[in-house]
């Protein structure tokens, strides 16, 4: 079965074709970094129209480098939450009108049900019930995913996202956005130990998560520095913030996964691109008997593949959507 998918969700428009949910024929990524990066994030009205403008001409290509025909297209799967509402918009519009054209069903997919999904086109063997530890740019989580379509939130942040806390730290650093690569490079020229960061613990939610005290306290420091003229570490501090993340986010997994029993562990989205992210899971799983996933750098950030490959597992449980189809900001994974 081939499915057309869609993701429009933030800054990057992306456009696959993906074969019975494993098997990419084709995935295309419009980048709108530069344009975002002149204002230190993401404009959510630019991205709206940058998208519109690459939409089309993104589907051709996708299309052509699959070297496939519109008629040979069995399903279109497309974002529909959560993400900026706008941006959101334009690929469930688009999506809707393709498959309204072609006659042919239409899926909507969950964004970070996708970046989960991205482990399945990278590992043939992987199959649910495992445990997912999603970072991204908007979204963090612990989830148990029991079986393709149902899964159930162990612990979540309960303010910002991973990324976003990279994001903000990178910005004060003065380093480009996205800040998450600038960071990982700054954090590895140095071994830290330099900076004490609070790490919040949420009472009576274990797994729960939390990165805006961490994120304020390397606003502080940076202004206290820019300030008083006192000197900053810079590259002492992202690696002492990029150690924080990690302890907030990998020993929560590894709880989870003695909580549930759970044997097998995928991490997901574009902070799982960090390598000290990578090379800290990697070490607690190790030493913890669980087998872990980890994605190829190309399918941690957002990508259209991804909601191919959960988009065909939606479709095989019969979650189809009408014309009626909307697309939703916020929207739970489960
Ligand atoms: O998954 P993603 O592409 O988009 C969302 O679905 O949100 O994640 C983007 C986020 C950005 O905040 C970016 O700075 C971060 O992932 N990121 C990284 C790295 N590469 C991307 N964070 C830390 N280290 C990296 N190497």
């Amino acid at each position: 079965m081939r499915i057309l998918a869609f993701e429009s969700s933030c800054d990057e428009t992306a456009v696959a074709v993906v074969e019975d949910g494993r098997r990419v024929l084709s995935s295309e990524i419009a980048s709108q970094v530069e344009v975002h990066a002149l204002y230190g994030g993401v404009v959510p009205e630019i991205a709206s129209r940058a998208h519109i403008e690459a939409i089309a001409p993104l589907t051709e290509r996708a299309l052509a480098h699959a070297g496939c025909r519109r008629e040979e297209i069995d399903a279109v799967a497309v974002t529909y939450a959560p993400g900026l509402i706008g941006a959101l918009l334009v690929g469930v519009s688009f999506a809707k009108a393709f498959a309204f054209a072609l006659d042919v069903p239409l899926v909507p997919v969950h964004h970070i049900r996708g970046h989960i999904a991205a482990n399945y086109l990278a590992f043939p063997e992987l199959e649910p019930p495992f445990l997912a530890l999603a970072v991204s740019g908007g979204n963090t989580l612990i989830a148990d995913v029991a079986d393709y379509t149902r899964m159930k939130i162990l612990g979540s942040t309960r303010d910002d996202a991973a990324g976003e806390c990279f994001d903000k730290a990178a910005r004060v650093l003065g380093l480009p956005y996205p800040g998450g690569k600038p960071m990982e490079d700054l954090a590895s020229q140095s071994a830290g130990g330099v900076y004490a960061l609070p790490l919040a613990h949420v009472d009576g939610a274990p797994l729960d998560m939390s990165f805006s005290g961490l994120k304020t306290a390397v606003v502080n420091l940076a202004h206290h520095a820019d300030q008083t003229g006192e000197p900053l570490d810079r590259s002492a501090l992202a690696r002492d913030f990029t150690e924080a993340v990690c302890e907030m986010v990998v020993p929560r997994a590894m709880e989870a996964a003695k909580q549930t029993g759970r044997k097998v562990l995928c991490a997901a989205g574009g902070v799982a691109a960090n390598r000290f992210v990578r090379e800290r899971l990697m070490r607690e799983c190790g030493g913890a008997g669980i087998k872990l996933y980890l994605p190829p750098l190309s399918l941690c950030g957002d990508n259209a593949a991804m909601i191919g490959a959960q988009g065909y597992y939606e479709y095989l449980a019969g979650h189809t959507a009408g014309m009626e189809l909307n697309a939703y900001a916020t929207r739970e994974i489960e």
